[in-house]
């Protein structure tokens, strides 16, 4: 029963370091891990590989029955792989563009229906920890614990401009902000499953906080 398994739900906006604290939990307690921004780029992703019209809500639904996705997590890298339909597309959907292709499908009602499913089977013994933007208010509102990472908008283009530098990537700050704004803005207004805590969630503004201080206050979160 989904109800009994543990699960902790880690929502907020993109860039805000949820990724890291996840999979560190996932890691710690050996839950499962789902990424469910992962299964928007990839289906993303793959609509446009196939020149499927998003529009078109039947050639939708029907490719995405067939649709196929599996994570793999390596305790060396930060993210997990991506298989879907067999084929490795991690590279290929961890770009701004595949981002901003995700968060614009995202908003469409039908797509949210259709991968619900996929999202709600990584729930498994012995537990599961669900990244993303509705975790806590729609796939899993049952979960036992409800985490939503906050920070400015300045400080995670910071965050994210530090990251792309320290694998020598130019990164222009006032074109990562207005990215992160833009995306804020309609992960946040779409009218459905938008982005916002679920109201017994923990808020933690991590703007001023370190990484280690964050993962010690979600471990904490778990453990009590
Ligand atoms: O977490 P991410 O940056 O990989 O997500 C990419 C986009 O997918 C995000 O901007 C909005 C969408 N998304 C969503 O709508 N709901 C989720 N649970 C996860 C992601």
């Amino acid at each position: 029963m989904i109800n009994q398994i543990p699960i902790l739900t880690i929502d907020g906006p993109s860039g805000v370091g949820k990724g890291t604290v996840s999979k560190y939990i996932a890691t710690k307690h050996n839950w499962n891990l789902l990424d469910s921004g992962a299964i928007y780029r990839a289906f993303a992703y793959e609509i446009n590989q196939k020149r499927i019209d998003f529009n078109d809500e039947q050639k939708l639904r029907a490719f995405a029955k067939d649709f196929q996705i599996e994570f793999i997590a390596s305790p060396n890298e930060e993210l997990v792989q991506v298989i879907s339909n067999d084929v490795d597309i991690s590279q290929l959907i961890r770009n701004e563009e595949a981002g901003k292709t995700a968060s614009v499908i995202a908003a469409i009602g039908y797509v949210r229906d259709v991968l619900m499913e996929i999202q709600m089977s990584f729930a498994k013994e012995p537990g599961l920890v669900a990244d993303g933007r509705d975790m806590g208010t729609v796939v899993f509102p049952n979960a036992k614990f409800k985490v939503f990472l906050d920070a400015s908008a300045e400080e995670r283009a910071n965050r994210r401009v530090k990251q792309l530098q320290s694998k020598g990537e130019d990164a222009i700050i006032s074109r990562i902000l207005a990215d992160i704004e833009e995306r804020d803005h309609r992960d946040r207004s779409r009218k459905v499953s938008p982005l916002r805590p679920a109201e017994d969630a923990v808020v933690i503004d991590t703007s001023f906080m370190s990484i280690e201080e964050v993962l010690l206050q979600v471990s904490k979160i778990v453990e009590n």
